[in-house]
């Protein structure tokens, strides 16, 4: 099947300045004690949802799904804060991705993917959809909710016997899986909750269980529009920004090699793709030029 190229979320320059301003007004000035009461009566499914599981699967589901807002307020956060359009646009390049892996891999190769911190994997699922099979996907969450989501939706679509959902911590998933290698890997929605330290180690354990030629999925998370602090602040979630710089660098000093770095329009989430160095890992990080915020553009590839 034909795989479009995504289309993304881009405001215009007013609303990315305004958007800016908010964020920097919302951080600086604006006493979270009020932000909390504000939140605490509100009616929006997403804050409802991030009050009582930050940062989790199902706040991330109810942004992918974009409902018609329920309030002003609901509006806001699903369709005003930078964040929200950018986990939009970082799914719609994951899913793309996939689905072009997916078509280009030919038939006789394997098709084993690991799929960490994978919520109910639903965008592998939508990928999986759009070209014949078979895959073998092992995808991987700490929360039984996501896993239980994950296998009803893949039971519904038939896929079941093309995916397993592993309920457990990534690091110790990782053991239970043996010595299985994959052929792509994604860290899509994890990287950034995890510490250099966490993900160094992550990392070098993955480099393992990378068949050769593996493309492993992940991104760095720029804090453009003053989010982390308000994500810290008032919802005790502990993000780590990490520059495509940064990330590259953990990357290369763990046997990966970074091919491509595509900046999402709000560039908070630059988009990585590496694969096993076939040398030890000497190569530096390539040089990545700030992308113009706004665009998405091809920062480097080799
Ligand atoms: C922000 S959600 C992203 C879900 C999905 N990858 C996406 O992009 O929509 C983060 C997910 O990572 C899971 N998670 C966080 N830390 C984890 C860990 N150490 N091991 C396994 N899963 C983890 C959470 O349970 C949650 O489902």
């Amino acid at each position: 099947m034909t795989v479009s190229p995504p289309v993304y979320e881009r405001p215009p320059l007013p609303r990315r300045i305004s958007m800016r301003t908010i964020g920097w007004i919302r951080t600086n000035l604006v006493p979270v004690s009020m932000m909390k009461r504000r939140m605490s009566s509100s009616t929006s499914p997403l804050i409802q949802e991030f009050r009582q599981n930050p940062g989790g699967w199902r706040a991330m589901e109810i942004i992918y799904e974009n409902a018609r807002p329920k309030s002003l307020w609901d509006w806001y956060v699903l369709r005003g804060l930078p964040l929200s359009i950018e986990a939009r646009n970082r799914r719609r390049f994951f899913v793309y991705t996939l689905s072009t892996w997916m078509k280009t891999i030919p038939e006789s190769s394997p098709r084993r993917m690991l799929i960490l911190g994978s919520g109910p994997a639903l965008d592998v699922l939508e990928a999986m959809q759009t070209q014949p099979g078979p895959f073998d996907v092992d995808a991987v969450d700490l929360d039984d909710g996501a896993i239980v989501r994950g296998r009803e939706e893949a039971t519904r679509l038939k896929l079941s016997e093309q995916i397993a959902y592993h309920h457990g911590d990534v690091r110790s998933a990782l053991r239970n899986l043996g010595d299985k290698t994959y052929n792509l890997i994604s860290l899509i929605g994890l990287a950034e909750y995890l510490s250099d330290e966490e993900l160094t180690d992550l990392l070098q354990e993955l480099s393992e269980h990378a068949a050769p030629g593996c493309k492993v999925i992940t991104h760095a998370y720029e804090d453009t529009f003053h989010s982390e602090s308000t994500l810290s602040r008032m919802f005790g979630i502990k993000i780590h920004p990490r520059t495509a710089v940064h990330m590259s660098r953990l990357l290369n000093d763990t046997g990966f090699s970074v091919q491509e770095i595509e900046a999402t329009p709000l560039g908070i989430y630059p988009m990585i793709l590496a694969t096993p160095a076939v040398q030890p890992a000497t190569k530096t990080a390539p040089e990545v030029v700030p992308a113009e915020r706004g665009t998405t553009s091809h920062v480097s590839q080799r």
